[in-house]
């Protein structure tokens, strides 16, 4: 057992389907978990949904259904969607399970005996999108901003966790942790929004209003609000097998909507309440964008990720995000870059350098391999042999950047398939007393071929494997031991498969 290393994903509403944006944010999460798994580490991956709240109550009426079936049905498809997008979480959390609601309801009973909820009449505006009050200042030239849909008088008596007082604690924690949250311009776009005083936060509804939710302990009335019964899932879903608890997380993945206020201000301010330490990091993405516009359930124009893994595969789209995406900023989705990316990355770079290497060894040695002989290296083999940069690729991974890690792995098979040209196998096996030199040459690209299994193993797992148990390794695989490893023993290898067939666009 290495370093723990625990990690979560936002976990989505089901009052929708899932699409390219929630693929993406559990497709990061997944290459995250893994880079941290092949660095050693003992990893636990907390993923989920969110089925309390208004929306969700209102999307089981107009079909017809209880919430909880409905719940139950809308999550089998989060969950059987990340199955087939190879997402290794370790939990799947589910705010109806009744011991999150146990572990809610405890919370909210320690927060009253600290004296800081506060039962209060609130009066004033509330946009039914948001589930939310808003407030004048909301407002722009008069007019509430579209992403509150429709915004509604009301009056009505709640429940609020005096959110106000923990403000200076969560500055002066943002300004001690400059690496707290990345990238560096959202952590400035939090810091912006704490120079300004806080509203305390209802975190109640009245159950005639909203009967989906975790009814107060203390108040059979009302239910908790999505947001403090949300955010807890990440403490509650986080218990280990020997009854401890895998709480404070090295690493929460969002994305740029839910910062501000919620992740950046509701949930630290509501650890600190319950005396529990703050996540160490908060990784924040930007949006995949339909031709410009945000994708979401409300305005019908999210892509589903769905026709893409079942004509190219769960790689292809996995690599796809992964790799197009800068970390922090939005992206657009296009059918082009797509099919650009598949062609030239994968079908090319990747599935050339491996088919060649695979059959090369199957057509000159009947599919046995010399082992790697630091000694017999060459110029070119020491060149290739030192062409991955680790250094860069570990730094880029982790803080989070997997295009740039994956750029530095491709730069690695770029440079492999440059030095199967110059060394031209074909060539030296026409040649009549060149059988150690051809021998070099494949034993070269085998161990070339192993290193990139490793690296490409967190966008990648599927080829990843495929790759080492055509080369007779079924271990678990480690980056410690993704440089050109010395070895005598000749190995047998198996022919090659096509990883990523050509398509036609
Ligand atoms: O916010 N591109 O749920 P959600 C990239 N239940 N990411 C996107 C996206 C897009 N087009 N659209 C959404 C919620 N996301 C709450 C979270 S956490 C305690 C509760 C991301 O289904 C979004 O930024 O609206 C968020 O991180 C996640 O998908 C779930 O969004
Ligand atoms: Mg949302």
């Amino acid at each position: 057992m290495g370093e723990r290393f625990f990690l979560t994903t936002a976990i989505d509403y089901v009052n929708g389907s899932p699409h390219l944006g929630h693929a993406y944010e559990k497709t990061l999460a997944d290459a995250l978990a893994r880079y941290q798994r092949l660095c050693g580490r003992s990893v636990f991956f907390l993923s989920g949904v969110d089925e309390h709240g208004q929306k969700v109550q209102q999307s089981a009426r107009a079909l017809g259904l209880a919430p909880q079936d409905f719940c139950d049905r809308q999550s089998a498809l989060f969950r059987s969607l990340w199955e087939r997008l190879d997402i290794s979480f370790d939990r799947f959390a589910r705010t109806t399970d009744p011991s999150h609601k146990e572990t809610v309801r405890s919370f909210l009973r320690e927060l009253q005996s600290r004296n800081l909820l506060r039962f209060e009449e609130h009066e004033g505006f509330y946009s039914l999108r948001q589930e939310q009050f808003v407030t004048e200042k909301e407002r722009v030239e008069g007019r509430w901003p579209e992403i509150f849909g429709e915004v509604v008088p009301m009056r009505e008596p709640n429940y609020f966790f005096l959110l106000s007082r923990f403000r200076e604690r969560i500055r002066r924690e943002i300004e001690s942790r400059p690496d707290w949250i990345l990238p560096e311009f959202r952590r400035n776009e939090l810091r912006a929004a704490l120079q300004r005083p806080l509203q305390e936060l209802c975190i109640s509804r009245p159950k005639s209003r909203l009967s989906w939710g975790i009814p107060l302990p203390f108040d059979e009335q009302y239910v908790t609000y999505v947001w403090f019964d949300a955010l807890l899932n990440y403490v509650s879903f986080a218990e280990n097998p020997d009854g401890g608890s895998w709480w404070p997380a090295d690493l929460q993945i969002i994305g740029k909507d839910i910062l501000v206020p919620a992740h950046g201000i509701y949930w630290p301010a509501i650890l600190d309440a319950l005396g529990l330490p703050l996540p160490r990091r908060l990784l924040v993405h930007g949006w995949w964008l339909n031709r410009g516009a945000k994708m979401s359930k409300s305005t019908g124009n999210a892509i589903d990720p769905l026709p893409y893994l079942e004509r190219y595969g769960s790689e292809a789209l996995r690599y796809f995000l992964l790799r197009e995406m800068t970390l922090g900023n939005d992206a657009d989705f296009s059918d082009e870059k797509f099919f650009q990316r598949y062609q030239s990355d994968l079908a090319n770079d990747l599935g050339n350098f491996a088919h060649r290497s695979l059959s090369m060894i199957a057509r000159y040695r009947g599919g046995r391999v010399r082992g790697w002989i630091d000694s017999q290296a060459g110029q070119s083999e020491k060149e290739l042999a030192s062409a991955f940069d680790e250094g860069a690729y570990r730094s880029a991974f982790d803080q989070g950047d997997t295009s740039t890690g994956l750029s530095v792995a491709w730069a690695f098979i770029g440079q492999a398939n440059r030095y199967v040209d110059q060394a031209a196998p074909w060539r030296v096996a026409r040649s009549p007393d060149s059988g150690e030199r051809l021998d070099v040459i494949l034993a070269t690209l085998a161990e070339t071929l192993r290193r990139i299994a490793v690296c490409i193993e967190p966008a990648l797992p599927r080829s990843s494997r495929k790759l080492l148990l055509q080369l007779g390794i079924s271990e678990r695989p480690l980056l410690s031991r993704s440089s050109f490893a010395p070895s005598r023993e000749s190995y047998p290898v198996g022919l090659p498969e096509p990883l990523f067939p050509r398509i036609e666009g």
